[in-house]
């Protein structure tokens, strides 16, 4: 028995090859934990028509948290084909496993810090520093949609609001429907856990991002929240902006905003357009954090094409690997564990095809364990 008990769950494509690299590193370091293997991912979804299989469920209530390498996830219609044909026209439904778990788990708060490591030949400019918030388990992957339009859902649009009627010439049957369903209580806390962290490391502006201009009801209940919210941290200015303009700001000055803070939808697409400032997907990582479990994953994907090579850029996991110990409070270890990253990065000696280098993602695992 470790003193930790961790999740592990590799998935699939690239996902293996990384947590591979996350454990060499979490050995080097002298981790003490018991590792508890979770199926999940493409290869369930194939076979047995549940990519987040009922024991993988029950073995993460039973660990501290849990490390997540990555899943495919794919669209309907491509996922259906996908299906072993035995279970086909059964009623299964592909979820993205991922998506699942946050719900599932509660696991409301998506953390996505992209740090311009110096030396980093891929970062857009120095000294940038952003950490995102993103709300994680409402907005539009609330899964609360429509199509075709059921007629009862339709008239009941139309009576509460007459700007429905307008699609109503267009039939239900191609007529399809997202919603975007967001609380106040959820709104409350992805703010007030932005101001905690910008409090407790010193940041003194907050961006609340949103399109309250035009999502008037949702977009302005984020923006409302949030003023609230701020007046408990008088010493941290809200500041608030559209997510189009805030893309386009994030470009042209991307070290003038640390601390940022927005519903599922536009967070996702914020924090990969902050990654891409600081090379990208290889370096963004994630904890998915709820009041006393948590999911840590690199955000990149599952680059199949790339499954079992090693080729992809596995600093994304390793820093996912210091939000986790810096969850379980083992701060000196991420300490340590960050430092090692930073050199490694600052040497420019040991790095993956998207740095412009050749060596293997087992390489960079290595390099970084060196210098624990
Ligand atoms: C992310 C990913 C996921 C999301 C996908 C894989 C469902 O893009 O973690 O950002 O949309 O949340
Ligand atoms: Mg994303």
């Amino acid at each position: 028995m470790g003193k930790h008990r961790i999740g592990w769950m590799p998935g699939d494509g690239v996902g293996n090859d990384v947590m591979e690299c996350a454990r060499i590193v979490l050995d080097k370091l002298g981790f003490d934990a018991e590792y508890v293997h979770g199926d999940i991912g493409w290869e369930f979804w194939k076979s047995e028509g549940d990519a987040l299989p009922q024991r993988t469920i029950d073995m993460l209530k039973t660990v501290d948290c849990a490390l997540f390498g990555a899943i495919t996830s794919m669209p309907k219609e491509e996922a259906d084909a996908e299906l072993n044909p035995e279970l086909r026209a059964k009623g299964y439904v592909y979820f993205s496993p991922i998506v699942r778990l946050r719900q599932l788990f509660n696991l409301h708060t998506n953390v996505r810090p992209c740090k311009a490591y110096p030396g980093n030949p891929l970062n857009l400019k120095e000294n940038i520093d952003i950490t995102v918030f993103r709300e994680n388990t409402e907005g539009m992957y609330g899964g609360v949609e429509f199509y075709p339009l059921p007629l009862e859902v339709f008239e009941t649009l139309a009576k509460n609001n007459p700007k429905m009627k307008r699609f109503e010439s267009a039939g239900l049957e191609n007529i399809a429907i997202s919603t975007r369903i967001m609380t106040r209580q959820a709104c409350a806390r992805i703010v007030n856990n932005a101001f905690k962290y910008a409090q407790e490391n010193a940041y003194k502006k907050v961006t609340v991002v949103d399109k309250p201009n035009v999502l008037r009801e949702t977009g302005g209940l984020m923006v409302r929240t949030a003023r609230v919210v701020a007046k408990n941290y008088p010493d941290i200015e809200l500041e608030e902006t559209n997510i189009d303009a805030q893309a386009m700001w994030l470009v042209k000055n991307p070290d003038k905003y640390h601390v940022m803070v927005a519903e599922n939808m536009f967070g996702d697409i914020l924090s990969d357009l902050a990654a891409q400032l600081v090379g990208g997907l290889g370096f963004a990582a994630s904890g998915n954090i709820g009041d006393d479990f948590a999911v840590f994953e690199p955000t990149h994907g599952s680059a199949p094409k790339y499954h079992g090579m090693y080729k992809v850029n596995p600093m994304a996991m390793l820093l996912t690997t210091k939000m986790m110990l810096d969850w379980l409070k083992e701060a000196k270890m991420a300490e340590k564990l960050e430092k090692a990253i930073a050199k490694v990065i600052a040497e420019g000696k040991v790095k993956t095809y998207d740095m412009g280098g050749s060596n293997t993602s087992l390489d960079v695992a290595n390099a970084v364990a060196e210098l624990l």
